[in-house]
This record gives structure tokens, C-alpha cells and sequence, in this order.
């Protein structure tokens, strides 16, 4: 079956908020981060990346990485792979399981093991082989697809890649304003994202260092929608601040904390959810008197209990408490259990 017919136009119409968009980073992009981020403001939010590979060979990881939270609204899954019939077969099977509202690949990652395989960032050297497995997704889904792409291999050819994936059905292209070549170096280049958006018709949404309030509103005109990611690390209340929400002082950001690694115990389980939290809780902790002894001492706990004794130990004026998963994600938790969600 194919799905050529108008598909709901959801990228162009959650951009029209104003809203930033929370961009896929595998090992951050889960679940307990999506709900925050979610909580705090973001357009949508994208998951980590998931294997077509797996989802077709019926790999139980594959298909958690792409699970929502009960109650996820607006769940955009990203997957990688080269091979548009098993991108098409995998987008068919994510879309029966978890109905998300779009599906994205990815075309930017410049990790090896994804790219020997022709996917990720290896697909910015063939645009016609970008096409390809776009058109294929769009083909066999009823969701608007898109893909996210960086500036080039080694040198900037996004346009020819954007175009083709608009040919090809995109319905929206995230671009991180850097080649593969750079990986993380340098300065995203923001000047080429505005002159990527202005060869599209469909929205073009910009990645790359928005870490700020203020670089958000310098660069937000500069194609339909902003992307954040690192910067929302630790800082999930970045969605809030760039639509003028309030800052959050020190004792709202501890209570965060310590809600994040709630969630996360909830959804992977004590161990796993603590050793996940590690890369994360530091991040919480920066920008005030005495941060960096902080965070040594809270990336070293392993359990949950401990955490909060020594959130008590070094805030005790912070209420812990009172602060709760939220009941979506308990809801999350009981049907996980009850269809075998494993930890990870
Ligand atoms: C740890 C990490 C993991 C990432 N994983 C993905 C991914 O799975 N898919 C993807 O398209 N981009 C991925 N990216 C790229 C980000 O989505 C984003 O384009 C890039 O980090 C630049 O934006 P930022 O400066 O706001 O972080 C990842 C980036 C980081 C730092």
C-alpha cells in the first residue's frame, strides 16, 4: 500500500508556535528527557535513532529506543539505515507499533559503524541515493516524513541533498550546519542553513550551538525552525526561556534533577537508569558557586536513594519529597511492565 495522497501537514503547522524542537542525540533523546523537554515547550521532540535494520530483524532494542511514553504527544521516531525497502518495511512496523506523527532518518551521523553500512552521513555523498530511501518511507507510511541532513560530506552540497529529499517527499529537513568532515568543530554555519531554506518550499529547520535565549532569537529567522540539543542537556527549561518563559533558580534546578533521575529509574529500571543518569546529572549542576564539586559527587551515585540523600546533604533548604515521576510516565511504567519493557 502507498500513501501518496496529502499527508497532515505537522511540521509546518508546530512551527508556526515559535517553539524550538529538541534535535535526536543518541543517548540523550529518551524518553524521561523527551517528556521534560516536552514539559518545558518543545515543538516536538525527536527520538533517538533507531535501527530499520533491527526494527525489521524484529530486534527487541530497536523497537524500545523508538517506544514512547504513555501518553507521548507528537512523537517524531528517527531511524538510520541505507536500504529503502527496509527503510520502508521498518517505518511500516514502527508506525503499527507506536503510531508516531512523523517519521525522520537520519542522514548526518558521522559515526563509522553507521556510515561503512551507506547510512547516516554517508547518504550526503549520493543525493539521488537520499532520494531514494526518502521517497520509499513516504511511500509506505501515512505520516509526513523528513530527514536530517548536514552540510556535506566534505564540502557543502545541502542543497542538492535538500532539494532531492523535497522531490522525494520530505516534508520537513532539519539541517546542522556543519559537514561530517567538521563532526563538532568549528561554528555551525548559520549564514549557509538560511540560504538551504531559501531553495525549499517545505520548512527547513536549523541545527546547531543554539545554547542561549538570546542565539536563538539572532538566528530564528533564518529558516522555519530552530533545533536545540547539547544546550538542552541538563538544561531542559531551554524550550521555556526561548519563548520568554523565567529562568529557573538553583533549587528548581536541583528539584529537576532529581525528577529526571525519577524518571529515568522508572523507565530503565535502578541500574541502568543511574549509570544512564551519569552523563547527565553533572549537567544540571554549572553556572553557580561551588558547581563543579557538585558534580563530582552526583555523577557517583548509583542508586537513587543515595542521590537524594546527598541532594539533601548539600541543599537542604530544596524540598525532594514532593517531587514525582508525573502520572503519564507512571502510567508508562505499569503497561511497559505488562508487555515486558525490558531495561536497557
Ligand atoms: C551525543 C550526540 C548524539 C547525537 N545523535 C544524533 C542522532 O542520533 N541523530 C541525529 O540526526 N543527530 C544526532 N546528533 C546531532 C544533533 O542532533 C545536533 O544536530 C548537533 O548536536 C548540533 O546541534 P547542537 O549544537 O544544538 O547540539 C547528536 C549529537 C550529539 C552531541
Amino acid at each position: 500500500m502507498t500513501f501518496m495522497s496529502a499527508k497532515p501537514n505537522f511540521h509546518r503547522a508546530k512551527l508556526e508556535s515559535g517553539r524550538a524542537v529538541l534535535a535526536p542525540m543518541a543517548g540523550f533523546s529518551d524518553a524521561p528527557f523527551r517528556l521534560l523537554c516536552r514539559e518545558f515547550g518543545a515543538a516536538w521532540a525527536v527520538t533517538e535513532m533507531v535501527s530499520s535494520m533491527g526494527v525489521v530483524m524484529n530486534g527487541r532494542k530497536s523497537f524500545e529506543i523508538g517506544e514512547p511514553y504513555e501518553g507521548e504527544p507528537d512523537l517524531v521516531i528517527q531511524l538510520f539505515g541505507s536500504d529503502p525497502q527496509v527503510m520502508a518495511e521498518a517505518g511500516q512496523k514502527l508506525y503499527e507499533e507506536f503510531k508516531p506523527v512523523a517519521l525522520d532518518i537520519n542522514m548526518g551521523c558521522p559515526v563509522p559503524k553507521i556510515v561503512k553500512n551507506g547510512g547516516g552521513a554517508c547518504l550526503l555523498q549520493n543525493p539521488d541515493a537520499a532520494h531514494d530511501l526518502i521517497q520509499a518511507l513516504d511511500k509506505a507510511v501515512p505520516v509526513p516524513v523528513s530527514a536530517k541532513i548536514r552540510l556535506g560530506w566534505d564540502k557543502y552540497n545541502a542543497i542538492t541533498v535538500a532539494q532531492g529529499l523535497e522531490a522525494g517527499g520530505a516534508a520537513c529537513v532539519a539541517l546542522h550546519g556543519r559537514t561530517r568532515a567538521q563532526a563538532y568543530t568549528g561554528q555551525a554555519d548559520w549564514d549557509k542553513i538560511e540560504e538551504v531554506q531559501s531553495h525549499l518550499k517545505i520548512p527547513l529547520v536549523g541545527s546547531g550551538d543554539i545554547t542561549t535565549k538570546e542565539l536563538f532569537n539572532e538566528r530564528r529567522h533564518k529558516a522555519a525552525g530552530v533545533m536545540i540539543g547539547r544546550g538542552a542537556v541538563g538544561r531542559p527549561f531551554i524550550f521555556s526561556e526561548v519563548i520568554g518563559g523565567m529562568s529557573l533558580g538553583v533549587g528548581d534546578v536541583v528539584r529537576l534533577a532529581y525528577r529526571h533521575a525519577l524518571l529515568n529509574v522508572a523507565w530503565y529500571g535502578e541500574d541502568s537508569g543511574m549509570r544512564q543518569m551519569r552523563g547527565v546529572l553533572g549537567q544540571y549542576f554549572k553556572g553557580f558557586a561551588g558547581a563543579s564539586q557538585v558534580r563530582g559527587r552526583v555523577t557517583q551515585m548509583v542508586t537513587l536513594e543515595g542521590l537524594r540523600v546527598l541532594l539533601g546533604e548539600l541543599f537542604p533548604e530544596v524540598r525532594l519529597e514532593d517531587v514525582e515521576v508525573g502520572a503519564d510516565f507512571a502510567g508508562h511504567t505499569a503497561a511497559a511492565h505488562k508487555s515486558g519493557h525490558s531495561s536497557r
